[in-house]
């Protein structure tokens, strides 16, 4: 069966800064383990992509050593709301971490979304993480701004009902919703161990985990929210929060239609067609997933390419595996071994294709 590039919108790559975690080697290879052709990537580093430097940092170290496609989103913060229009050409989107997050980049004061709002050029993607109270009122803020708002991770009952309803509205909303939401609820946090699963949205109950396949409807793409942390990390006293999730989306999803659950249109439109009509993709020509339908087989984190070593799905049992990838012409995966080049991968927002400078 063959499969178009997916597009993951949301990942972490780590880099710069925390390349034990993932660098854009690892990470790009991981995306392409699991049938991602292009990974937009999340701001916040270690510097965070906030201005001109911390932005030519990680478009370099995308462009040195992504072995697929790649977007850079920029962070707002409390000093940038007039610095990043002149870098938002080159970035995937904005991101506005509204809620508790990993690391520095929370903006608490609701003045700063508003200068967010107006200073950010008109079509280029706005990515909120808001969850609860704050997801109201962003999208609030987005309408009165006239500017289209993407959710991240989307998880609780209440938050894809209000979503549902500012649709209704004729809002200019769209979301995504991850595959740990749709796949693990509090009640597999004694399996997994309470510092591993540890993840920012929680994981929910299972009757927000259900209302989100009861409005598969109002979700617009699914995105892993890729955030790699070692075990080490995950088991200390202060365990960080994140999943890895680039390995396991697609055959979770496939194990899915398989059980009947959604279509397989229903997941290309959300890992495909979607995401690049919301983020404005380029078209990628000579790209597609070779995917074995009928392979069944059990999670296992050390069959993995992400460097994080452990995934919350270990031993699960799914059906559904990414023989081959082909990026642009070029085979770049080939059953378990990736083949493309570090560096091979390109910027999509670049016109040359790729960071030289
Ligand atoms: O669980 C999370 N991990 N949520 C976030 O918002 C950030 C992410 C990370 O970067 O580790
Ligand atoms: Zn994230």
């Amino acid at each position: 069966m063959r499969l178009p590039g997916l597009i993951d919108v949301h990942v972490h790559m780590r880099e710069p800064g925390a390349t034990h975690k993932e660098d854009w080697d690892s990470g790009s290879a991981a995306g392409l383990a699991g049938g991602f052709t292009t990974l937009l990537a999340m701001p916040n580093t270690q510097p965070p992509v906030v201005d001109a430097p911390s932005l030519e940092m990680a478009l370099q170290a995308a462009g040195r050593k992504a072995r697929c496609d790649y977007g850079q989103y920029l962070g707002a913060g409390p000093d940038n709301p007039d610095v990043l229009p002149t870098l938002a050409p080159r970035a995937a989107g904005l991101k506005m971490y509204l809620d508790q997050t990993y690391g520095p980049l929370r903006l608490g004061d609701m003045g700063l979304w508003l200068a967010h709002f107006a200073r950010w050029p008109q079509g280029m993607p706005i990515v909120a993480h808001a969850e609860g109270r704050s997801l109201a009122a962003v999208m609030l803020l987005a309408a009165l701004y006239a500017r289209p708002l993407h959710l991240a991770h989307v998880s609780r009952r209440e938050e894809i009902l209000l979503i549902k309803a500012a649709k209704e509205k004729g809002l200019k909303v769209t979301c995504e919703v991850t595959p740990h939401h749709l796949f693990l609820s509090e009640a597999d946090i004694p399996t997994i161990g309470t510092g591993r699963s540890e993840v920012r949205p929680r994981l929910a109950s299972e009757s927000d985990r259900l209302a989100l396949w009861e409005n598969l409807a109002v979700i617009d793409c699914f995105a892993t929210d890729h955030a790699p942390h070692t075990l080490t990390e995950k088991d200390s006293p202060q365990p960080p929060p994140g999943f890895p999730g680039l390995e396991t989306a697609l055959p979770l999803l496939l194990t899915a239609v398989r059980q009947g659950r959604l279509t397989l249109e229903d997941v290309i439109s959300r890992l495909h067609d979607q995401p690049r009509r919301i983020f404005n993709l380029p078209e990628s020509p000579e790209t597609w997933v070779e995917v074995d339908e009928d392979a069944a087989w059990e999670v296992r984190a050390a069959q993995n390419h992400t460097r994080c070593a452990w995934t919350p799905f270990e031993g699960q049992q799914v059906v559904g595996r990414v023989r081959q990838v082909v990026l642009r012409g070029q085979v770049a995966f080939q059953d378990g071994q990736v083949l493309a080049a570090p560096g091979s991968g390109r910027n999509v927002r670049s016109s040359r294709g790729r960071e030289t400078s």
